[in-house]
Protein backbone atom coordinates (compact mmCIF):
# COMPACT_ATOMS: atom_id res chain seq x y z
CA UNK A 1 0.00 0.00 0.00
CA UNK A 2 1.19 3.53 -0.47
CA UNK A 3 -1.39 6.52 0.26
CA UNK A 4 0.65 9.34 -2.13
CA UNK A 5 -0.72 10.93 -4.83
CA UNK A 6 0.54 9.86 -8.64
CA UNK A 7 1.79 13.20 -10.58
CA UNK A 8 1.35 14.27 -13.80
CA UNK A 9 2.31 16.54 -15.88
CA UNK A 10 1.97 18.30 -19.19
CA UNK A 11 2.75 21.71 -20.96
CA UNK A 12 -0.83 22.95 -20.60
CA UNK A 13 -4.42 21.14 -20.08
CA UNK A 14 -3.84 18.48 -23.01
CA UNK A 15 -2.53 16.36 -19.64
CA UNK A 16 -5.85 16.70 -17.84
CA UNK A 17 -6.86 13.94 -20.52
CA UNK A 18 -5.02 11.50 -19.53
CA UNK A 19 -5.85 12.57 -15.72
CA UNK A 20 -9.40 11.92 -16.37
CA UNK A 21 -8.85 8.50 -17.35
CA UNK A 22 -6.71 7.38 -14.49
CA UNK A 23 -9.44 9.11 -12.42
CA UNK A 24 -11.89 6.73 -13.79
CA UNK A 25 -9.79 3.63 -13.88
CA UNK A 26 -8.66 4.13 -10.08
CA UNK A 27 -11.01 6.39 -8.38
CA UNK A 28 -9.20 5.66 -5.02
CA UNK A 29 -5.93 7.04 -6.45
CA UNK A 30 -5.69 10.90 -5.68
CA UNK A 31 -3.54 12.82 -8.33
CA UNK A 32 -1.38 16.03 -8.40
CA UNK A 33 -1.12 17.75 -11.80
CA UNK A 34 1.28 20.18 -13.25
CA UNK A 35 0.29 21.53 -16.55
CA UNK A 36 3.38 24.34 -17.77
CA UNK A 37 0.79 26.80 -19.77
CA UNK A 38 3.65 29.82 -18.99
CA UNK A 39 5.90 28.04 -21.78
CA UNK A 40 3.38 26.12 -23.90
CA UNK A 41 3.67 25.00 -26.57
CA UNK A 42 6.49 22.45 -25.85
CA UNK A 43 5.89 21.08 -29.63
CA UNK A 44 8.05 23.33 -31.12
CA UNK A 45 10.79 23.71 -28.68
CA UNK A 46 14.58 22.63 -28.58
CA UNK A 47 15.13 18.95 -27.01
CA UNK A 48 17.09 20.90 -24.57
CA UNK A 49 14.48 22.93 -23.71
CA UNK A 50 11.81 20.47 -23.59
CA UNK A 51 14.18 18.36 -20.97
CA UNK A 52 15.32 21.95 -18.69
CA UNK A 53 11.24 22.82 -18.51
CA UNK A 54 9.85 19.30 -17.60
CA UNK A 55 12.97 18.61 -15.00
CA UNK A 56 11.26 21.51 -13.33
CA UNK A 57 7.68 20.27 -13.37
CA UNK A 58 8.85 16.94 -12.23
CA UNK A 59 11.01 18.64 -9.54
CA UNK A 60 7.58 20.26 -7.96
CA UNK A 61 6.10 16.79 -8.20
CA UNK A 62 9.03 15.29 -6.24
CA UNK A 63 8.11 18.14 -4.16
CA UNK A 64 4.64 17.02 -3.67
CA UNK A 65 5.90 13.50 -3.03
CA UNK A 66 4.44 11.56 -5.29
CA UNK A 67 4.78 7.84 -5.72
CA UNK A 68 4.81 7.65 -9.73
CA UNK A 69 5.05 10.12 -12.48
CA UNK A 70 3.14 10.05 -15.72
CA UNK A 71 4.06 12.00 -19.10
CA UNK A 72 0.64 13.34 -19.72
CA UNK A 73 2.72 14.21 -22.38
CA UNK A 74 3.74 13.28 -26.13
CA UNK A 75 6.14 16.00 -26.55
CA UNK A 76 7.78 15.52 -23.49
CA UNK A 77 7.42 11.72 -23.62
CA UNK A 78 9.56 11.75 -26.92
CA UNK A 79 12.43 14.58 -26.31
CA UNK A 80 12.45 14.08 -22.36
CA UNK A 81 11.53 10.72 -20.77
CA UNK A 82 14.67 8.58 -21.49
CA UNK A 83 16.68 12.19 -19.90
CA UNK A 84 15.10 12.77 -17.29
CA UNK A 85 14.15 8.60 -15.94
CA UNK A 86 17.84 8.59 -14.96
CA UNK A 87 17.61 11.18 -12.77
CA UNK A 88 14.82 10.32 -10.27
CA UNK A 89 13.89 7.10 -8.57
CA UNK A 90 10.72 7.00 -9.38
CA UNK A 91 8.75 5.10 -12.09
CA UNK A 92 8.02 7.52 -15.20
CA UNK A 93 5.39 6.04 -17.44
CA UNK A 94 4.70 8.01 -20.55
CA UNK A 95 2.15 8.13 -23.34
CA UNK A 96 3.60 7.03 -26.39
CA UNK A 97 4.60 3.19 -25.65
CA UNK A 98 0.91 3.04 -24.28
CA UNK A 99 -0.59 4.40 -27.48
CA UNK A 100 1.46 2.09 -30.10
CA UNK A 101 0.38 -0.59 -28.08
CA UNK A 102 -2.84 0.01 -27.99
CA UNK A 103 -2.73 1.09 -32.25
CA UNK A 104 -0.93 -2.06 -33.00
CA UNK A 105 -3.86 -4.53 -31.14
CA UNK A 106 -6.70 -2.11 -33.23
CA UNK A 107 -4.94 -2.24 -37.03
CA UNK A 108 -6.81 -4.48 -39.50
CA UNK A 109 -4.68 -3.17 -42.62
CA UNK A 110 -1.48 -2.46 -40.36
CA UNK A 111 -1.51 1.12 -41.68
CA UNK A 112 -1.64 3.97 -38.75
CA UNK A 113 -1.70 7.52 -39.07
CA UNK A 114 -0.04 9.49 -35.95
CA UNK A 115 -0.98 13.24 -35.43
CA UNK A 116 1.35 15.50 -32.63
CA UNK A 117 3.00 18.38 -32.61
CA UNK A 118 6.26 18.59 -34.69
CA UNK A 119 9.07 17.47 -31.69
CA UNK A 120 6.60 14.09 -31.85
CA UNK A 121 6.46 13.71 -35.35
CA UNK A 122 9.92 14.26 -36.05
CA UNK A 123 11.18 12.19 -33.33
CA UNK A 124 10.20 8.92 -35.41
CA UNK A 125 9.20 7.88 -31.43
CA UNK A 126 6.10 6.29 -32.74
CA UNK A 127 6.87 4.95 -35.64
CA UNK A 128 10.16 3.21 -33.25
CA UNK A 129 7.62 1.97 -31.14
CA UNK A 130 5.08 0.70 -33.53
CA UNK A 131 7.43 -1.41 -35.59
CA UNK A 132 8.89 -2.65 -32.60
CA UNK A 133 5.73 -4.16 -31.48
CA UNK A 134 4.80 -5.31 -35.64
CA UNK A 135 7.39 -4.64 -38.23
CA UNK A 136 4.69 -4.87 -41.20
CA UNK A 137 2.89 -1.46 -39.99
CA UNK A 138 3.54 1.04 -42.04
CA UNK A 139 3.33 4.69 -40.06
CA UNK A 140 2.16 7.97 -41.16
CA UNK A 141 3.32 10.88 -38.51
CA UNK A 142 2.23 14.19 -39.33
CA UNK A 143 2.52 17.29 -37.45
CA UNK A 144 -0.69 19.31 -36.21
CA UNK A 145 0.65 22.50 -34.98
CA UNK A 146 -2.32 24.44 -35.32
CA UNK A 147 -4.52 22.46 -32.76
CA UNK A 148 -3.12 22.86 -29.41
CA UNK A 149 -3.33 26.98 -29.56
CA UNK A 150 -6.81 26.52 -30.53
CA UNK A 151 -7.43 23.83 -27.46
CA UNK A 152 -5.64 26.07 -25.20
CA UNK A 153 -7.81 28.97 -25.98
CA UNK A 154 -11.11 26.83 -25.91
CA UNK A 155 -11.85 27.83 -29.40
CA UNK A 156 -15.30 27.17 -30.31
CA UNK A 157 -16.51 23.62 -32.49
CA UNK A 158 -16.51 25.02 -35.90
CA UNK A 159 -12.91 27.00 -35.50
CA UNK A 160 -11.70 23.79 -34.26
CA UNK A 161 -13.19 21.90 -36.88
CA UNK A 162 -11.57 23.67 -39.58
CA UNK A 163 -8.42 23.73 -38.48
CA UNK A 164 -8.76 20.00 -37.89
CA UNK A 165 -9.88 19.27 -41.34
CA UNK A 166 -6.87 21.39 -42.55
CA UNK A 167 -4.22 19.47 -40.21
CA UNK A 168 -5.17 16.53 -41.57
CA UNK A 169 -5.68 17.35 -45.49
CA UNK A 170 -2.11 15.93 -45.89
CA UNK A 171 -3.29 12.29 -45.08
CA UNK A 172 -6.55 12.43 -46.74
CA UNK A 173 -6.05 10.02 -49.16
CA UNK A 174 -4.10 7.26 -47.31
CA UNK A 175 -5.90 4.56 -46.70
CA UNK A 176 -4.91 4.15 -42.57
CA UNK A 177 -7.47 2.11 -40.54
CA UNK A 178 -6.64 3.68 -37.42
CA UNK A 179 -5.19 7.08 -36.16
CA UNK A 180 -3.35 7.84 -32.48
CA UNK A 181 -4.18 11.01 -31.06
CA UNK A 182 -0.17 11.89 -30.40
CA UNK A 183 -0.89 14.87 -28.35
CA UNK A 184 -2.87 14.88 -25.31
CA UNK A 185 -4.62 18.19 -26.33
CA UNK A 186 -6.43 16.50 -29.17
CA UNK A 187 -9.08 14.03 -27.16
CA UNK A 188 -10.50 17.35 -26.45
CA UNK A 189 -11.56 17.85 -30.12
CA UNK A 190 -11.86 14.02 -30.55
CA UNK A 191 -15.65 15.36 -32.41
CA UNK A 192 -14.02 17.02 -34.84
CA UNK A 193 -11.77 14.65 -36.02
CA UNK A 194 -14.26 12.21 -35.94
CA UNK A 195 -16.56 14.12 -38.32
CA UNK A 196 -13.45 14.90 -40.45
CA UNK A 197 -12.31 11.51 -40.34
CA UNK A 198 -14.08 8.77 -42.24
CA UNK A 199 -16.29 6.10 -40.53
CA UNK A 200 -13.77 3.18 -40.64
CA UNK A 201 -11.15 5.09 -39.28
CA UNK A 202 -10.58 3.44 -35.59
CA UNK A 203 -9.49 6.91 -33.02
CA UNK A 204 -6.91 5.69 -30.75
CA UNK A 205 -6.58 7.95 -27.49
CA UNK A 206 -3.25 6.63 -25.50
CA UNK A 207 -4.70 7.63 -22.44
CA UNK A 208 -7.00 4.75 -21.89
CA UNK A 209 -4.00 2.26 -22.38
CA UNK A 210 -1.42 4.54 -20.01
CA UNK A 211 -4.58 4.21 -17.39
CA UNK A 212 -4.32 0.45 -17.45
CA UNK A 213 -0.58 0.52 -17.96
CA UNK A 214 -0.01 2.79 -14.43
CA UNK A 215 -2.81 0.29 -12.73
CA UNK A 216 -0.43 -2.83 -13.68
CA UNK A 217 2.70 -1.27 -12.92
CA UNK A 218 0.88 -0.44 -9.52
CA UNK A 219 0.13 -3.77 -8.88
CA UNK A 220 2.62 -5.11 -9.47
CA UNK A 221 5.00 -3.31 -7.19
CA UNK A 222 2.27 -2.73 -4.17
CA UNK A 223 1.61 1.12 -4.84
CA UNK A 224 -2.22 0.81 -4.25
CA UNK A 225 -3.46 3.34 -2.30
CA UNK A 226 -6.14 2.14 0.62
CA UNK A 227 -9.88 2.17 -0.21
CA UNK A 228 -10.02 4.19 2.95
CA UNK A 229 -7.23 6.79 2.50
CA UNK A 230 -8.82 10.23 1.92
CA UNK A 231 -8.62 11.38 -2.11
CA UNK A 232 -7.71 14.48 -3.20
CA UNK A 233 -7.09 15.78 -6.27
CA UNK A 234 -4.85 18.94 -6.86
CA UNK A 235 -4.19 21.05 -10.48
CA UNK A 236 -1.59 23.54 -11.18
CA UNK A 237 -0.44 25.62 -13.51
CA UNK A 238 2.33 28.42 -14.48
CA UNK A 239 -0.16 30.26 -16.42
CA UNK A 240 -3.80 32.07 -16.47
CA UNK A 241 -5.36 29.81 -13.64
CA UNK A 242 -8.77 31.06 -15.21
CA UNK A 243 -8.40 29.50 -18.38
CA UNK A 244 -7.55 26.28 -17.25
CA UNK A 245 -10.35 26.17 -14.50
CA UNK A 246 -12.80 26.87 -17.38
CA UNK A 247 -11.57 24.12 -19.54
CA UNK A 248 -10.92 21.84 -16.54
CA UNK A 249 -14.41 22.49 -15.28
CA UNK A 250 -15.71 22.05 -18.68
CA UNK A 251 -13.69 18.65 -19.53
CA UNK A 252 -13.79 16.95 -16.24
CA UNK A 253 -17.34 17.86 -15.62
CA UNK A 254 -15.66 19.20 -12.17
CA UNK A 255 -17.74 22.12 -11.50
CA UNK A 256 -15.37 22.65 -8.13
CA UNK A 257 -12.67 22.21 -10.32
CA UNK A 258 -9.46 24.54 -8.85
CA UNK A 259 -6.70 24.93 -10.50
CA UNK A 260 -3.51 26.70 -8.01
CA UNK A 261 -1.30 28.96 -9.83
CA UNK A 262 2.41 28.22 -9.36
CA UNK A 263 5.16 31.06 -9.28
CA UNK A 264 8.82 30.99 -11.06
CA UNK A 265 10.92 29.62 -8.31
CA UNK A 266 8.22 27.68 -6.56
CA UNK A 267 9.94 24.54 -8.06
CA UNK A 268 9.25 25.83 -11.79
CA UNK A 269 11.50 28.23 -13.46
N1 LIG B 1 0.09 18.02 -24.91
C1 LIG B 1 1.35 18.01 -25.60
C2 LIG B 1 1.61 16.64 -26.20
O1 LIG B 1 0.97 15.67 -25.85
C3 LIG B 1 1.52 19.02 -26.69
C4 LIG B 1 1.35 20.46 -26.44
C5 LIG B 1 2.56 21.32 -26.76
O2 LIG B 1 2.95 21.52 -27.92
O3 LIG B 1 3.13 21.82 -25.79
O4 LIG B 1 2.45 16.51 -27.05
Amino acid sequence: MDNRPIGLLDSGVGGLTVVKKVMQKMPHESTVFIGDNAHIPYGDKSKEEIIALTRQSVKFLLSKDVKLIIFACNTATAAAMPTIQKEVDQQIIGVIQSGSLAAAGVTKNKRVAVVGTQVTAASHAYQKELKFRDPEIKVTELAAPKLVPLIERDADAATCLTAVKESLAPIKQQDFDTIILGCTHFPIIRDQFAQVLSKRVQIVDPADQVAQYTYNVMKRDDLFSSPQAMVSHEYYTTGDVAMVNELGRSFLGEPMFSARHLDEGENHG
